[in-house]
């Protein structure tokens, strides 16, 4: 068995503390890994000046996966590691999936819910394009369109419609907002549209991004697999986040299926500087990534037994490593 080559990001704060407790529970799987570390985020940033260096992007490039922890420190001005690094990786590795699961027992919102959000990852407001006219002068002007392009849209539309074959409810919504987005939101229409038909068993449904936001919070069982286009999955993503057990357990896949890239795998959350070092940040978010990652690598056998693991222990409570060890015993 040749062993996965993973390049390992931990960031700042807390994103290595929680990344390495999420290594032990992958390596506790018996799966083989070989993990690389790399200096990235925002202390290198202030020490050195460098983000991204782009032979450092050539060499992830080559790994079979990226397993991130989260990246940010409160001196970094925004945009900075968000543009240079974030961003960057999406779009050099092409990685025009962003998977978020939401999963979670009865809670104080809601009676549980189980649903995944397919947010498109490349295009739409984030990418980067638009300018500032007369900048610093009383007659600024600044803009930021939204890119999208046929392909975008329908390789990330096609996907979801997979992701939504392969569960037991077979459902899809389109989330936008095609009342008033009437260019944008028509082609994504269009082309949910088209690609519907080749997915005759999988059921329909669309929501304006504002009702949406309603459901998610009164209703989330109503939803399966949710496809969107950027802003609004960065937007309902946190919101799916906030009614499903907290941030500490959001997961998130970068993912690139067509394979040209490795795909990165990374909580949700930030650095969380307000309790970084302390040893009390919640592993699951970067554990159930891990899990993302092992499914994404052929390893599903190994990522089953790590969500089973997590689920069975979602009562248990402590440090970031007493989680971590009770997780790995029911494995
Ligand atoms: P944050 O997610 O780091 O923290 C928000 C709140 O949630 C804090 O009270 C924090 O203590 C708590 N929290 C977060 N993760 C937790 C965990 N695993 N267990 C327990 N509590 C947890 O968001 P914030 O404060 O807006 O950002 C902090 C830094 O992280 C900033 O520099 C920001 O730019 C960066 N950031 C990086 C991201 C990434 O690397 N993808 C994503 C979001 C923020
Ligand atoms: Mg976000």
């Amino acid at each position: 068995m040749t062993a996965h080559r993973i390049a390992v990001v931990g960031g700042d704060g807390i994103g290595p503390e929680v990344v390495a407790v999420a290594l032990d529970v992958v390596r506790a799987t018996g799966v083989a890994i070989e993990t690389v570390e790399f200096d990235l985020g925002g202390a290198r940033y202030l020490r050195t000046g460098e983000v991204l260096p782009d032979d450092e992007l050539e060499e992830l490039r080559g790994f079979d996966a990226i397993l991130g922890g989260a990246v940010g420190t409160p001196d970094v001005p925004p945009g900075v590691l968000e543009r240079g690094l974030l961003l960057k990786m999406r779009f050099a590795l092409d990685l025009y999936i962003n998977l978020r699961p939401f999963l979670a027992g009865p809670n104080r919102h809601n009676d549980g819910v189980d649903f995944l959000v397919v947010r498109e990852n490349t295009e739409g407001t984030y990418a980067g394009e638009g300018g500032f006219l007369r900048k610093d002068t009383a007659h600024e002007i600044a803009t930021q369109g939204s890119v999208n392009t046929r392909m975008g849209v329908e390789r990330c539309i096609r996907y979801a419609f997979e992701l939504a074959q392969s569960r037991d409810r077979r459902h899809l919504t389109l989330v936008h907002k095609t009342n008033v987005l009437t260019f944008a939101g028509d082609l994504w229409q269009r082309a949910f549209d088209a690609v519907a038909l080749e997915f005759p068993d999988v059921g329909t449904a669309y929501h304006h991004v504002d009702a949406a936001c309603i459901y998610l919070v009164e209703d989330p069982s109503r939803y399966d697999v949710i496809v969107t286009d950027n802003l609004f999955g960065d937007i309902i993503t946190d919101l799916g986040g906030a009614v499903s057990g907290g941030i500490g357990r959001a997961a998130s896949a970068n993912l690139n299926p067509a394979r040209t890239g490795a795909s990165f795998f990374e909580p949700v959350h930030g650095s969380a500087p307000d309790i970084a070092g302390k040893g009390i940040a919640d592993p699951r978010a970067a554990i159930i990534s891990a899990a993302m990652m092992l499914e994404f690598l052929g390893e599903s056998d190994a990522a089953a037994r790590v969500r089973k693991a997590v689920n069975a222990t979602t009562d248990t409570t402590g440090s970031t490593s007493q989680i971590g060890d009770a997780i790995r015993s029911v494995l």
